[in-house]
């Protein structure tokens, strides 16, 4: 009797299908962002892969061979702004077309219901996005670092945020990022370590969350009337962490990011912000200081 052997073949990476990521594929992703030299951000992957719409090409070998997150803003169905964040392509299968394709699912999706897109790109991905259309309007500046507070005494009042707190929260959220973020910023009760509200004569003028990522606090979502208000939020929240604190702050706040080196921060890169139909982001940036995560927008 002789063994037969069955021949297998192995489908081209552009005939694998995109399937829509669940929470149950947050350990593949955190195995991507690691094959990729990103920290495994797990807690981060949960946010995203609950709040919002995740796309992923299944490895037949085991995994994921590519990944990327789309934060829909608005109304359901019509949005009225999604972020994409997330975008990976395992190492072994980089510079094959994958990113392009997964990318190109992601946009044309987003046409169906003219939505228009937002994402922050790191300088290996910007490329990617100038090819499909996107353009740059804007930076942010990562900076990272123990925060050393100068125990001078703030103007500005700031609490813990309560359940009662909520409603004003999405309604200045909206205001300022200019599309309704309900389903994030309820989730940050529990998603944040710290949130925390600026307040005048009984009135929310900004609020600020603090949330675990690794070693980290990230510092985001950050609304605030002003940049002192900002400030009183940063120091408020660095009040209660030992961790390092990281950041992502519209390089047009010039002085909050002067003010966050001085007091321990350093830079540690930039990301291009870039839109895609539509020429600038919606809202007022001037009360805009730092996004939720620059995967979320
Ligand atoms: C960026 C990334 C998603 C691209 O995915 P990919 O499947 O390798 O890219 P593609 O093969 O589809 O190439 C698309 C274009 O991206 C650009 N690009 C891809 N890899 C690049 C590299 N290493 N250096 C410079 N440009 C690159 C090129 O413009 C390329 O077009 P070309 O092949 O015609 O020159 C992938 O390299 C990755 O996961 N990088 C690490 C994570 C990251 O930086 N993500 C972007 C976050 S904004």
């Amino acid at each position: 009797m002789s063994d037969s052997l069955t021949c297998v073949s192995t489908p081209s990476l552009a005939d694998l299908p995109i399937r829509r990521l669940t929470p149950r594929d947050l350990i593949a992703c955190a195995d991507l962002s690691q094959d990729r030299g990103w920290p495994r951000e797990e807690h981060k992957w949960g946010l995203l892969l609950a709040a919002g719409k995740g796309y992923g090409i299944d490895d037949p070998h085991g995994g994921l061979v590519s990944a990327c997150v789309v934060t829909q803003y608005g109304t359901e169905y019509r949005p009225d702004l999604s972020a994409i964040g997330m975008v990976l392509v395992a190492e072994r299968h980089a510079r094959q077309g994958v990113g392009r394709r997964l990318m190109r699912h992601v946009v044309a999706e987003s046409g169906a219901t003219a939505t228009p897109l937002t994402l922050y790109a790191t300088p290996h991905g910007r490329p990617l996005y100038e090819g499909l259309g996107f353009k740059v309007t804007g930076s942010a500046e990562m900076v990272r670092g123990r925060f050393t507070p100068d125990g001078a005494a703030s103007g500005v009042a700031t609490r813990a945020a309560t359940g009662e707190d909520l409603a004003a929260l999405v309604r200045l959220d909206a205001e300022v990022f200019g599309a309704d973020r309900t389903h994030v910023i309820t989730r940050l009760p529990a998603f944040a370590d710290q949130l925390r509200v600026a307040e005048e004569n009984g009135r929310i003028i900004g609020y600020a969350a603090a949330w675990p990522n690794m070693d980290t606090h990230v510092v985001g979502p950050l609304i605030a009337r002003d940049t002192e208000t900002a400030k009183a939020l940063i120091a408020s929240l660095a009040a209660h962490t030992s961790r390092p604190l990281r950041t992502d702050v519209d390089v047009r706040h010039e002085e909050l990011l002067s003010w966050l080196k001085e007091r321990g921060l350093a830079s540690v890169g930039f990301n291009a912000v870039m839109t895609h139909g539509i020429p600038d982001l919606p809202g007022d940036w001037t009360r805009r200081f730092a996004p939720v995560t620059v995967a979320a927008g």
